[in-house]
């Protein structure tokens, strides 16, 4: 069996290439091609470093744990939740006999996402024509359907999904990749949104615990997406505004992992990182210090999922790429404080913000500069109870994410920003510019009663 389809770019949707796919028994291949026009356009970027522009066909087969598609293509691609819903829904309508179909392949899970909310600006239209698949007029649901979306995922997750509710969830619970339940939503005025759901699995507030790690971020001066927390029915939903749209266009997103051509089985590192946006980033400098900021950020909070795919860059122009605003941030107090993406291969596994610090000048960042952005992450992070209680928290969930912020490697980060403090050089006569020690100071906040009374009570690090 063999399929072909037209692939497109963008809102005002721009050919610009053809994918090819064929089934041979269990195995599957993909090819593809960029049209000539597209290669000869003065808008031609390539999609990810696996899809060079050239012309002619490329061709590519599923690795070991790997999709069959391209990695560009791949990051579009439905897996862990948006995959359990289509499975789910292809499963029930061939039991009642809707359904000619044979079990479905890598391409109907590829195309089972709605074209409306497919992640980017990636495009694909079928053989007859159509963008697919568009499940309902408008695409995604407002959010007065919220409480449906809610009860429909949470039905799925226990396996008493009805077929309204797989009805009700087609194209729209699958858009995004991911482990955790979730769906597309657009509010009044027709902004896309990525809701995040409680999973039956929580031990705790997870939901809540996201939208205060991305608060604590916004405050840390990391770029986030607008969020937002609502109740849906006596539910915490997590409302996350989707920054792969803008001013009513899609821009093209690639993963981590793709713009770094990451094999899913190795180890990789923030410096690999660092690598990428030197070549590829339209704000290399910016981006390795935020970069920099994140992981610190990410330490601070114990977020150490931050694997390739919770990482990823929106294309700005002629093949330049900018990072993307922080996603999928949450503190899990019960997990060992390693970062899931290590800080350099020196360091290898890690969850150090001292190794973090030691490694600042490979993202173009000196000892005082790191200081400083680290004493900005050390302020915001140390607000985690009130960002907390602000949100409605109850004491006790508040209470379940304390070792995801009150651990050693914040005592740690505070000693560096202090010992920074102490070595900066005092203000010159001559210049204008505000001492070290005073920018640090002011930019870090650290001389709060609460901090000095922390460091007072952590003992020096040891030494080996
Ligand atoms: N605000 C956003 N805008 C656009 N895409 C996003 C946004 N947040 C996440 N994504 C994309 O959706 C995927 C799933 O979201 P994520 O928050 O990582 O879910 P999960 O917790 O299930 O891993 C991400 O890997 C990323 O590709
Ligand atoms: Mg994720």
């Amino acid at each position: 069996m063999k399929r072909e389809i037209a692939v497109f770019l963008g809102e005002d949707p721009v050919r610009i290439g053809t994918l090819s796919y064929a089934q041979d028994g269990n195995r599957e291949s993909c090819a593809f091609a960029y049209d000539d026009a597209w290669l000869a356009s003065t808008d031609a970027f390539e999609l990810s470093p696996s899809l060079p522009l050239r012309a002619g066909w490329r061709h590519h087969s599923k690795g070991k744990g790997g999709s069959v598609f391209f990695d560009c293509i791949a990051d579009t691609e439905p897996n862990g939740w948006g995959k359990k819903v289509i499975l789910r829904d292809g499963a029930r309508q061939r039991q009642d006999g809707n359904a000619d179909r044979q079990p479905l392949n890598s391409l109907d899970f590829l195309l089972s996402v709605d074209d409306f909310s497919r992640l980017g600006a990636l495009r694909f239209r079928d053989e007859q024509g159509e963008f697919v698949r568009i499940s309902t007029p408008s695409g995604s649901p407002p959010m007065i359907e919220l409480k449906h979306l809610v009860a429909s995922s949470r039905a799925v997750e226990m396996g008493k999904e009805t077929e309204r509710d797989l009805a009700f969830l087609r194209g729209r619970g699958t858009s995004l990749e991911g482990m955790r339940p979730k769906a597309s939503i657009v509010d009044d005025s027709g902004n896309l949104y990525l809701a995040k759901f409680p999973s039956a699995e929580d031990t705790r507030n997870v939901v809540a615990g996201e939208i205060m790690a991305l608060q604590l971020a916004s405050d840390a001066k990391i770029r986030v997406p607008d969020f937002r927390l609502v109740d849906s029915g006596g539910v915490p939903v997590a409302l996350i505004r989707r920054f792969d749209r803008e001013a009513g266009k899609r821009v093209m997103y690639v993963s981590a992992a793709t713009l770094l051509q990451a094999d899913s089985e190795g180890e990789h590192t923030y410096t690999e990182i660092v690598d990428t946006l030197r070549q590829r980033s339209a704000f290399a400098k910016d981006d390795m210090a935020e970069l920099w900021r994140r992981m610190a950020f990410n330490i601070l909070i114990k977020n150490v999922d931050d694997h390739l795919h919770n990482h990823g860059f929106l294309h700005y122009g002629h093949g330049r790429w900018a990072l993307a605003p922080a996603f999928d941030l949450n503190p899990f107090p019960d997990k060992a404080h390693v970062l899931k993406t290590w800080i350099s291969e020196e360091t290898g596994e890690s969850g150090s913000i001292r190794d973090a610090y030691e490694t600042a000048r490979h993202f173009g960042l000196d000892k005082t500069q790191a200081a400083a952005i680290l004493g900005e992450v050390v302020k915001a992070a140390s607000g985690w109870q009130r960002v907390a209680a602000s949100l409605g928290m109850k004491r006790n969930e508040i209470q379940e994410f304390e070792p995801a912020f009150e651990h050693a490697q914040m005592k740690e980060a505070i000693r560096i920003v202090e010992g920074a403090l102490l070595c900066a050089p005092k203000a010159s006569a001559k210049t204008d510019a505000p001492a070290t020690a005073e920018f640090l100071q002011e930019s870090s906040g650290l001389r709060s009663d609460k901090q000095l009374a922390l460091l007072a009570s952590t003992k020096p690090p040891e030494h080996k």
